[in-house]
């Protein structure tokens, strides 16, 4: 795994010299950020040799490299899914090719279900942690000392400081910003009514497919993590209709302006 990871990262810089100062992983609604931005370049995953690439319709799969007002960052424009099969250590390599890049912070974000009752479709939920207990853990395998320790501690995923930041940046957005904890499936079938209870019952407020893994493997490298999801419905069992992937979308797209907005002043300020 750190062969392929040297690999990819040799790849990548010898397509461009760029020091990210944050990484950011977008998800749906978000995916055309990266277009608003100050782009110095862009590299599709299919350039770079024993890359994961994304099949997911409406996932652009690349990194794009440049600046969010002066900050220079890297943001993967559609991200890896562990239902799509690959390997976990495949879906959290991007996390970490970034993280090599020099980016000391990850800006995680996403689409998510509800399952606290006190949230409604289109609201933004700060990741205050995360149950990753439905998912196998992306530091399975022999580990690499040259990036982290063994068991790396997991006290504080979501750094508190950042979570600071955001908050206040939510404030200035006139953004009603909700707090709670991601619980992590696998996907790709949304889940039945019984396994959004027992995510409730864990602790859970929102469920979704991606994010916790890519934060284990950033913090397993010492990156300060924060994570912002966008409740594009009401998950199975809280909400009575039927999930679709065209509501997720469409309420994505939806609210798709403030989410920007937010993501902005965030990495600004971080
Ligand atoms: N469950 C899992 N993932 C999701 C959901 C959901 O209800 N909505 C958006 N992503």
């Amino acid at each position: 795994m750190y062969d392929k990871l040297m690999k990819c990262l040799a790849g990548v810089k010898a397509k461009i010299d760029f020091k990210p100062k944050a990484a950011l992983i977008l998800g749906s609604g978000l995916g055309d950020y990266a277009d608003e931005i100050h782009v110095d370049q862009t590299i599709d995953y299919t350039e770079i040799e024993g890359f994961p690439v994304s099949t997911v319709k409406g996932h652009k799969g690349r990194f794009v490299f440049g600046y969010v007002g002066e900050t220079p960052v890297v943001i993967m424009q559609g991200r890896v899914h562990y239902y799509e099969g690959y390997q976990m250590s495949d879906v959290v390599l991007p996390t970490r090719l970034m993280g090599l890049l020099g980016a000391e912070k990850l800006i995680l974000t996403n689409a998510a279900g509800g399952i606290n009752q006190s949230y409604k479709p289109g609201d933004f939920m700060m990741i205050t942690d995360h149950i990753a207990t439905g998912v196998p853990s992306p530091l399975i395998g022999p580990n690499m000392d040259e990036i982290g320790p063994r068991f790396p501690d997991m006290s504080e995923v979501y750094s508190r400081r950042m979570q600071d930041v955001i908050r206040t940046c939510a404030k200035k957005c006139d953004i009603d910003l909700k707090e709670g904890v991601y619980v992590q499936f696998t996907g790709p079938a949304y889940e039945t009514p019984d396994e959004v209870r027992l995510a409730r019952i864990w602790g859970g407020d929102a469920v979704g497919m991606s994010t916790a893994c890519e934060a284990v493997a950033a913090r397993h490298m010492g990156l300060e993590v924060c994570g912002i999801s966008c409740i594009t419905n009401m998950a199975a069992g809280i909400s009575k209709v039927q999930l679709d992937h065209k509501e997720v979308q469409e309420t994505a797209d939806r609210v798709a302006k403030s989410f920007k907005a937010l993501v902005t002043e965030v990495v600004t300020n971080i």
